[in-house]
């Protein structure tokens, strides 16, 4: 930064935020400029050693930099979703407002946004962001609960092309409504930060939540987000809405998903035609899945009884043409990791609800493992569709049958010994 630059200094620095209306000291607590994006704002200062912790506690307004990542995919997928102006967007949890501001700010074609916290501290915090941000003709801040806000947008143009759930925790409570307030054509982002129950450590809290026994397996992490978006079918279907999931992903401490909306019972029963069970035979270790409405099956390899979990979501997690054009969208704006996420994500195969791991066929085989990498590339090379997950860095998914993956895997630890 040049000499003579407002914020070259610590000095110069409070002088300059205070005229741009971002004034470190204006509110009931310790506050500090924050960059993201292409958005400045002010967030509670942080403690010392937050870095540490998946996500900092004990502030009086809920601000996460490790969440840097779900706020620039929603960035992304709002720009790449919507090729028109004229957006509503609401943020029903929104803590510093960070999120819903960079949305408006970066893509450009938000024509109202709509901020909401419980928390006072966050509602007046958010008021001086979005004043800073130069948005103040466009939003609306509220101090409300969530489902009281989005209860009263549920109907006619009330209703938003975006709502963006993201509390901390499970957005169970919250998604029923956040449908309701959604147009149809519309576009919803969840987060699940409950991961415990999702992947399966805590399975009568993901009853309660979820209505869905989890996967406690190494591969829960893919079965975590395909329950959390069979649940998000299932809540659409019951008003009558269908869903189509434009990106799902898991990272760090949570899941995240971005879904299409769209009215019509029709269209709802379909979408439930990608909710089914998931089994596991605890004799094989084979895996199996199927939809809601076909009773339960015993293994097909084996025929022992199998571990049945669900309902979760076993349709497609993404859409490929949008993920490439956030992709692009997410070169052109340097942001580094959303890229490296979204490139893997657009190489996964999308049509297998399930994917193995090289170190758990590695102890079935009684033997070391290969690179998931090369026996991506042996399976495609002898004609099956195969690809790496971002799911798992162990993991690989293919429509071989199981048998040809033991004999490629059996081959390849062969070759190299
Ligand atoms: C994870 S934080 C939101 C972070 C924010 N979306 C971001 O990207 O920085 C969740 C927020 O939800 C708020 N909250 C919790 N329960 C709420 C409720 N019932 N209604 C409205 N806000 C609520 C909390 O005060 C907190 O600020």
């Amino acid at each position: 930064m040049g000499i003579g630059c407002p914020w070259s200094s610590q000095k110069g620095l409070r002088a300059y935020w205070e005229v741009s209306g971002l004034d470190e000291n204006a509110l009931e607590f310790p506050t500090r400029v924050y960059e993201e994006g292409k958005v400045k704002f002010l967030a509670p200062a942080l403690k010392e050693g937050w870095e540490k912790a998946v996500s900092p506690s004990g502030m009086p307004v809920f601000f996460n930099p490790h969440s840097k990542l779900s706020r620039d995919m929603a960035v992304l997928m709002v720009g790449a979703y919507f090729d028109r102006k004229g957006i509503r967007v609401c943020e029903p949890l929104a803590g510093c407002g960070v999120r819903g501001i960079r949305i408006a700010v970066e893509t450009g074609i938000v024509s109202k946004l709509v901020l909401n916290d419980i928390n006072r501290f966050a509602y007046s915090l958010m008021k001086k962001n979005v004043e800073a941000a130069g948005l103040a003709e466009i939003t609306e801040v509220y101090n409300l609960d969530a489902n009281a806000l989005l209860a009263t947008h549920s109907t006619g143009k009330l209703r938003f092309d975006y709502v963006d759930v993201d509390p901390a925790g499970s957005p169970a409570p919250f998604l029923e409504n956040a449908i309701r307030s959604c147009q149809s054509g519309g576009l919803l982002g969840v987060t699940a930060t409950d991961l415990a129950p999702l992947c399966g450590t805590n399975p009568l809290s993901c009853i309660r939540k979820y209505d869905a026994v989890p996967y406690a397996s190494p591969y829960s992490k893919e079965t975590a987000a395909r329950i959390l978006l069979g649940f998000v079918a299932r809540t659409a279907a019951r008003i009558g809405m269908s869903i189509s999931p434009i990106l799902t992903f898991y990272r760090r401490h949570y899941i995240r998903t971005f879904v299409r909306l769209n009215y019509g019972k029709t269209l709802a029963k379909e979408s439930l035609k990608n909710v089914g069970w998931m089994y596991e035979c605890k004799s094989c270790g084979s895996v199996q899945w199927s939809s809601y409405v076909e009773p339960i099956k015993l293994c097909e390899v084996c025929s022992s009884v199998p571990r049945v979990f669900g309902p979760l979501w076993l349709g497609e997690l993404a859409s490929k043409d949008l993920v490439l054009k956030a992709l692009g969208m997410a070169y052109e704006a340097d942001m580094k990791e959303a890229y490296s996420l979204l490139r893997k994500i657009s190489e996964e195969i999308q049509t297998i609800p399930f994917y193995y791991r090289v170190d758990e066929i590695g102890k079935r085989l009684k033997s070391r493992a290969p690179k998931p990498a090369s026996i991506v590339d042996e399976l495609r090379s002898i004609g099956f569709n195969a690809s790496l997950t971002h799911f798992d860095g162990q993991g690989f998914k293919t429509d071989a049958p199981r048998e040809v993956v033991e004999r490629v895997f059996s081959e390849l630890t062969s070759s190299k010994t």
